[in-house]
């Protein structure tokens, strides 16, 4: 990935060289150029302020320096070495030009004014081969500044949170950071980009523990200590869920009850509790597929116990009661960018009611801020279902499984 920042602090910038975002550039994952704005300042004090139209206090940052700045960096694109360029798609894009080198920059502008900054774009930002900040001082920038460079990159304006700084280089700092770590090949362990806060479930992280097991009293949690994953995993999920709403309702997942011809519809997380039931609904709803496919060769068929609770521990269960009764679920789990949504349930005797259509949005919903597409299995013959999941935008992938007994389905996430 190619990041370019200006600034009229290029000072303020060192500290990308140290830590994580250093090691990325001494790899060659990332080639980080900072620019002097004033090296783009043509009068003799190297000006790049002015007072504001319209009056008000401070000032405003010229335009003409900034439009010089950003033609001439653009003028010179990253180059098409892999090992400088980010790996991933550079994204289709009509302005890709000669003068970007068929990469579209993305111009990100610090200010309190743009929209927030969070893990979901942090996630998009590391899909782009080149970033350039743009960090202004004073009042700001002069938006035709924003306004023109939109005609030739795509721009984005971000807040780093509900306070004001005094210039854009702080938030570049914190933007690099939280991106370049989730340069595919940066961090070595993948899978704790996915379990920390804000990862793949948008939940807050389980709090951790190392040795001693007991430190000024204070004793580490003895399911920890038993080295029984599937209740380790289901602690630190509880966990997650606990500090999520106590400390930050606001990123639970929206559980709003929808009431389906006379049946209310809540769907909530599955426990080890509801095992049981879901074994039980999981053998009717299979049954009505095995006639419809005329085949008992179906996995879930086959299944007992012990594999519906590996199965909790291995996928994001939802489960909807009506009363005591358990009627419905749905579950998820993010390998790589796909979400993959399993074992879409509804009671036989509560179908054609819009239960399943209801809880497969709702499953779409809940895909972490990485996820691109969704994807699901249905039978061949399960007339019913593919109607259905074609009516919700799911089409059939080209490379279809070896199983002629089953269709593959996708759909694109926004
Ligand atoms: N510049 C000044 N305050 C800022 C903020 N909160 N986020 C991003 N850029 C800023």
């Amino acid at each position: 990935m190619r990041i370019d920042v200006v600034t009229i602090f290029p000072d303020y910038l060192a500290p990308l060289s140290l830590s994580l975002p250093g090691k990325a550039q001494a790899s060659g994952l990332l080639d980080l150029r900072v620019h002097d704005l004033r090296n783009w300042a043509h009068d003799r004090h190297r000006t790049v302020d002015d007072t504001p139209y319209g009056g008000g206090a401070g000032m405003v940052m010229k335009p003409e320096p900034w439009g010089a700045a950003l033609d001439a960096i653009t003028a010179s694109p990253p180059s098409a070495d892999p090992a400088v360029d980010s790996p991933v798609d550079p994204p289709a894009d009509s302005r890709a030009d000669s003068r970007t080198g068929g990469q579209v920059p993305l111009l990100v502008v610090p200010t309190p004014a743009g929209e927030p900054f969070t893990q979901r774009m942090a996630a998009q930002l590391a899909r782009r081969p080149w970033l350039i900040f743009a960090c202004g001082r004073y009042e700001g920038i002069d938006q035709r500044v924003v306004d023109d460079a939109a005609g030739s990159m795509d721009v984005r304006e971000v807040s780093i949170g509900d306070y004001v700084l005094n210039g854009g280089e702080a938030a570049a700092l914190v933007v690099t950071e939280a991106v370049v770590r989730l340069l595919p090949g940066f961090m070595g362990n993948a899978s704790s980009l996915a379990e920390e806060s804000h990862g793949d479930a948008g939940l807050l992280e389980y709090p951790v523990y190392t040795k001693p097991p007991t430190w000024r009293g204070h004793d580490v949690p003895p399911v920890l200590l038993t080295g029984d994953h599937g209740r380790i995993a289901a602690w630190r999920c509880a966990e997650s869920l606990r500090r999520t709403a106590e400390r930050r309702p606001d990123l639970l997942p929206a559980t709003a009850t929808v009431a389906l011809d006379g049946v209310e519809v809540t769907p909530v997380l599955a426990t080890r509790a509801d095992a049981g039931e879901l074994w039980t609904l999981q053998q009717a709803c299979w049954l009505v597929e095995a006639l419809a496919n005329d085949t008992l060769d179906i996995p879930a068929l086959h299944e007992d116990l012990e594999d519906v609770v590996e199965g909790l521990h291995e996928w994001r269960t939802y489960v909807v009661r009506e009363g005591a009764r358990l009627i419905a679920s749905v579950r998820g789990r993010l390998d790589g960018d796909t979400w993959h949504v399993g074992r879409l349930m509804v009671a036989p005797d509560l179908r054609g009611r819009g239960i399943g259509r209801h809880l497969l949005a709702f499953v779409e919903g809940q895909a972490p801020p990485n996820a691109r597409r969704c994807e699901l299995f249905t039978g061949a013959g399960s007339a019913d279902n593919l109607r259905m999941y074609r009516r919700a935008g799911y089409r059939p992938v080209r490379d279809q499984p070896a199983d002629a007994g089953v269709r593959l389905l996708a759909k694109r996430l926004q």
